[in-house]
C-alpha cells in the first residue's frame, strides 16, 4: 500500500521544494524494522547536508524522504532482527542516506531505536534524538564535562543548546548561555547563570571557560577559541572549528545513533530533570508549510504523523 511522504527532489530549492505525494510502503531489511511513525523531527539545514541527497556510493537517492528523528510504533521486523518486537513504542535516530520519517512509515535499523516509554508523548519523544543525542555526545563524549567545570553554551535557547544547557547543568557545570536578547529568558529558564547577547554584548567579556559548545560556527566559532582554558575543548556540531584553542582541544562531530543515551535522555525526561524545546507542532498535511516558517522559530518543528 502506497504511504503519504514528503519528499525532496531540488537540491537548490531547500524547504521550498518539499512536497506531499504517495511513495512505496518501505520494506524491512536485514536488522531492520519498519515503524508506524506517530511523530518526526526535521532539522533546518538537513536540506544542506550532501546525505539527504546522495546514497554512501554518491548516486542521486532522489525523490528523498527528510525527517531523521522518530516517535512511533513497531510494525514489521526484518530478517535476524533482535531487541524490538512488533507492536512496541520506539524512539530514535533513523539512517542519513536512506529515506526518514517525514513519512507514514519508515524503515529503519533496530539498533538505532530504544523503546519509548508509554507515558512519554511521540511528539516529545520525536523531538528528543538529535537534540538529545547530540547534547549527551557534545558534553560527555566529546567534550569529556567534569562537575565545577564552565561552559559556554551558545544558541542556549535553540533545539540543541537547550538540551546542552540543562545537561550541562544537572552534571553540576556552571553555564553561560548565549544567542540573541530576545532569548536571554528562555536561556536562563533552562538554567543557564549568565546570558550573552551575542548582538549587542561582548563575547570576548565571558573570559576563560573549559568547554564551549558551539552550535552557531562563522566568527561566533572563531572566537570562541580564545575563549577555551588551557586543557579545554571547544566542541562543535558545525563543521570542524577554524580556529583551534591555544592550547586545548577542538572537536567537531556527526551525532549517532546510541540505545543506551536514548534511554538516559528519556529517563530524564520522565522524571522531570529535562525538558525538550519544542515550538511547533503540525500534522503532515500542513507539514510543508510548518517546515517553511514566515517567522523565526523557536524551539523544534514536530510532525505529528499520526493523530
Ligand atoms: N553535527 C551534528 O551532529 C549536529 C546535530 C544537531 C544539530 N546540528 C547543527 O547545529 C545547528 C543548530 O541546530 P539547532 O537544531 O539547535 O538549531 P536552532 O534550534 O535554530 O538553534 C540555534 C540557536 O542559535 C541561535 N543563533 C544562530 N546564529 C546566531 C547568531 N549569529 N547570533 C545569535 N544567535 C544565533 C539561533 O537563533 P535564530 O533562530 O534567531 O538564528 C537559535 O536560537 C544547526 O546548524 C544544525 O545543523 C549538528
Amino acid at each position: 500500500m502506497p504511504v503519504k511522504a514528503i519528499v525532496v527532489t531540488d537540491r537548490a530549492a531547500g524547504t521550498a521544494g518539499m512536497m506531499l505525494v504517495e511513495r512505496p510502503e518501505p520494506r524491512a531489511a536485514i536488522n531492520d524494522v519498519v515503524v508506524a511513525v506517530h511523530a518526526s523531527g526535521f532539522v533546518p539545514t538537513e536540506l544542506t547536508w550532501p546525505s539527504t541527497w546522495t546514497d554512501r556510493l554518491d548516486r542521486d537517492r532522489t525523490p528523498s524522504i527528510p525527517g531523521h528523528e522518530l516517535a512511533g510504533v513497531v510494525s514489521a521486523l526484518g530478517y535476524g532482527t533482535t531487541g524490538l518486537s512488533v507492536g512496541q513504542r520506539v524512539f530514535g535516530l533513523t539512517d542519513w542516506t536512506r529515506d526518514g520519517t517525514l513519512a507514514q512509515f519508515v524503515a529503519v535499523e533496530a539498533r538505532n531505536l530504544a523503546p519509548l516509554p508509554g507515558d512519554v508523548d511521540f511528539t516529545v519523544g520525536a523531538s528528543l534524538p538529535i537534540s538529545g543525542l547530540t547534547a549527551w555526545q557534545g558534553l560527555f563524549e566529546h567534550g569529556r564535562l567534569q562537575a565545577g567545570q564552565s561552559v559556554l553554551v551558545h544558541g542556549a535557547a535553540g533545539a540543541v543548546g537547550a538540551l546542552v544547557t540543562q545537561l550541562a547543568g544537572e552534571a553540576g557545570a556552571y553555564v553561560i548561555g548565549s544567542g540573541r536578547v530576545a532569548d536571554r529568558q528562555a536561556a536562563l529558564d533552562f538554567g543557564a547563570r549568565e546570558f550573552v547577547d551575542l548582538e549587542n554584548e561582548a563575547l570576548e567579556d565571558v573570559g576563560g571557560v573549559d568547554l564551549v559548545f558551539d552550535v552557531i560556527g562563522g566568527d561566533i566559532g572563531k572566537r570562541s577559541a580564545g575563549l577555551v582554558r588551557a586543557g579545554g575543548t571547544l566542541v562543535s556540531v558545525v563543521g570542524p572549528p577554524e580556529v583551534r584553542p591555544a592550547d586545548g582541544l577542538a572537536v567537531d562531530f556527526v551525532v549517532e545513533s546510541d540505545r543506551a543515551q536514548l534511554g538516559e535522555i528519556v529517563r530524564r525526561v520522565r522524571d522531570g530533570r529535562l525538558r525538550t524545546n519544542i515550538g511547533n507542532v503540525a500534522t503532515l498535511e500542513d507539514a510543508v508549510a510548518a517546515l517553511n516558517p514566515t517567522e523565526r522559530r523557536k524551539g523544534k518543528t514536530v510532525i505529528r504523523v499520526r493523530p
